[in-house]
């Protein structure tokens, strides 16, 4: 296939872009370089040093013989995204190309503003792009599985059977995202699947659960090839933070009493469900959703499993509860269904003792880069 990894810059599109490479697909990233301007703009960095978007991609051509043409712009720019879907003629788009941060979106005015526009913008346009420039083209689109957020009930994927007053419908399953970047995940579901009713698009929504780990097979062939790895309060998420923090001998920061539940998986698998997803595309018309999520722990949870496998390794952990700066429930049902990504053949790279010594070991050999003031959160939901 011919495929765009839009985002293909980043933590979850550099590995997806190799390893669809690797399968023998032809790949072309396009990405904007935003990510590495945003580290510029909160002084932070990325653990692991990253090579350039160019360096990168030769050094995969010189390794592999593969060729990953890449497209430097911006997706809002709907004149340069239609430039680039007449040169590669894609079957398949894989969407990660937006401003993933729930405390980014929260810092003003200005950065909520900036998430929406940015992210609502960019898909309106591919959107646009597939019924103008290649309409049977499958749109793989990254949710989250914070568009859901935390409801009393079940969480099913995408849709839920209502009856109402004698009646009985298949609806959207209720929406309840915790953030404005959330809230922009959500208004993207709602346009996409608009637009395969009204245009008969194609889609797979992966609504993903929070990515940890650093490597892939593929990533890991050169330093050269290695992926970003984010800790700070702004970019940085749980598990891949606290693994971190116990490198430097910081405090675990867990937010509130730690009882917040969340669905994970690990880097490899998210290569391996946009491929799955890729290999078995959406019918025309048809607005698919997919759970994409191995297993879910609480945060007090992830913090004592890290303790653990740190201390084995002579780290002195301490877990400190800090106050929450985000308006979230702590002490919560959670039970999410995630089968249509295992029925279509994943099979589940879990979160054992030996993944998190392996990614600490990572975090160890890069500590010196950390920049210890950016580590603590410093926005605020309220
Ligand atoms: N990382 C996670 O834990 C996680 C969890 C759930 C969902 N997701 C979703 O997966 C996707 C990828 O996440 P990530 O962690 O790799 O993020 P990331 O920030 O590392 O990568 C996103 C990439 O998109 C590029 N980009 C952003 N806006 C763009 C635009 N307008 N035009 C062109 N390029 C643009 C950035 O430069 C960056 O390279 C996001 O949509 C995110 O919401 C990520």
């Amino acid at each position: 296939m011919r495929i765009i990894v839009a985002g293909g810059d980043g933590f979850c599109g550099w590995p997806t872009a190799l390893y669809l490479s690797k399968q023998g697909h032809d790949v072309a990233i396009l990405d904007n370089l935003s990510r590495r301007k945003w580290d510029d703009e909160l002084r932070s960095n990325s653990l692991t040093p990253i090579a350039t978007l160019e360096e990168r991609v030769a050094k995969w051509k010189e390794i592999t013989g593969k060729d990953i043409p890449i497209y430097v712009g911006d997706m809002c720019h709907y004149d340069y995204l239609r430039e680039v879907f007449r040169q590669v003629n894609p079957d398949a788009f894989v969407h990660f190309a937006e401003q993933r941060s729930a405390p980014y979106s929260m810092i003003d005015r200005d950065h909520a503003v900036f998430t929406q526009v940015n992210n609502v913008t960019g898909t309106l346009n591919v959107l646009y792009a597939i019924k103008e420039m290649a309409p049977d083209c499958h749109l793989i689109k990254l949710g989250t599985m914070g568009e859901y957020g935390t409801p009393n009930i079940d969480i099913e994927e995408g849709y839920i059977k209502i009856q109402h007053k004698g009646r009985e419908d298949i609806l959207p399953y209720p929406k309840q995202p915790g953030s404005f970047y959330h809230l922009s995940k959500v208004h993207d579901s709602h346009n996409i699947m608009f637009t395969c009713r009204a245009w008969g698009i194609r889609a797979t929504d992966l609504n993903q659960g929070v990515v940890y780990g650093l490597d892939t097979d593929e990533t890991m062939l050169d330093p050269m090839l290695v992926n970003r790895l984010d800790y700070d309060g702004v970019f940085g998420t749980a598990l891949n933070r606290f693994l971190i923090q116990a490198s430097i001998g910081h405090d675990l920061t867990v937010y509130g009493s730690g009882g917040q539940t969340r669905a994970f998986l690990n880097i490899k698998d998210t290569v391996r469900c946009i491929e799955i997803a890729a290999n078995n595309p959406a019918d025309r018309g048809e607005f698919r959703v997919f759970n994409q999520f191995t297993e879910w722990f609480s945060v007090q949870d992830l913090a004592e499993r890290v303790k653990i496998v740190a201390e084995e390794q002579d780290l002195s952990v301490n877990i400190a509860h800090i106050e929450n700066p985000r308006v979230e429930k702590e002490d919560h049902y959670y039970n999410a269904v995630n089968t249509n990504l295992l029925d279509l053949g994943l099979q589940p790279y879990l979160l054992t003792d030996e993944v998190l010594r392996d990614i600490l070991s990572a975090c160890v050999t890069n500590k010196s880069r950390v920049i210890v003031d950016n580590v603590m959160p410093k926005v605020s939901w309220k």
